[in-house]
């Protein structure tokens, strides 16, 4: 081999070890700050879960309706549109400290739903959470589908201000993609709509 080559080779080699270590280094301190923190339960919303949803909507979403009182009547009328609408709530030593919301639209046998409302409280943000809630309420809404209809999902479904960061958090978790953009649409933002659409055989 030529000296040359043999060079080159050498440095891809470095390279990739450094790689491989900084991914060590990434995955490890990754691990500790989730493991740091006590595990969270995610399970499907009770009708008792609802001072704790609409309190933590507040905090996550306080433009949406002003008062405690009309977050609380929200929150109740979706809770009370189960299973059309499934609340789904991450707890972590007995307190709610995540929600989400997971709603067929078009019947339940067009298989699409849409991922309505998602907040984690500020203290518990940026370890998962808001991750492992959208996925274990997904696979719950997708037995509840197979069980009910027979029918598998066609798409998914979720929208969020063009500036709102959980775009690529919808992506990487949900696969969702940019569909369309509205101009102007909820208190004066411009609003992305996403969507994940499902082929035959797409099953999980
Ligand atoms: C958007 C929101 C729900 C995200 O909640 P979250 O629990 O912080 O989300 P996650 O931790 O699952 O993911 C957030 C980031 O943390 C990273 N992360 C995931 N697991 C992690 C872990 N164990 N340790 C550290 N970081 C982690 C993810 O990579 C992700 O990064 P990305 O944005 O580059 O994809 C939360 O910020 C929120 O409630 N915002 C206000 C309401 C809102 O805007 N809702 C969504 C719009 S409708």
């Amino acid at each position: 081999m030529r000296k040359r080559e043999r060079g080159q080779k050498k440095v891809i080699r470095a390279a990739q070890i450094q790689l491989l270590n900084a991914w060590f280094i990434m995955a490890k301190s990754r691990m500790a700050s989730s493991i740091a923190k006590s595990p969270c339960e995610i399970r499907l919303a009770t009708p008792d879960d609802l001072p704790g949803v609409a309190a933590l909507a507040q905090v996550c979403f306080p433009q949406d309706n002003g008062t405690a009182e009309l977050t609380e009547l929200w929150h109740r009328s979706g809770m009370a549109a189960y299973p059309k609408t499934q609340y789904f709530v991450a707890v972590r030593e007995g307190c709610i400290i995540g929600y989400c919301s997971w709603s067929f639209i078009g019947g339940f046998h067009s298989g699409v739903i849409e991922l309505e409302q998602l907040g984690v409280h500020p203290d518990h943000r940026n370890q998962g959470v808001a991750t492992v809630m959208m996925k274990e309420g997904l696979t719950a809404v997708r037995a509840f589908l197979r069980e009910k209809t027979g029918r598998e999902l066609h798409a998914i479904k979720v929208d969020t201000a063009t500036d709102n960061t959980a775009q690529a958090m919808y992506r990487r978790v949900l696969g969702t993609e940019v569909e369309a953009t509205l101009k102007d649409f909820l208190f004066g933002n411009d609003e992305v709509i996403m969507l994940k659409r499902f082929s035959i055989g797409d099953k999980e």
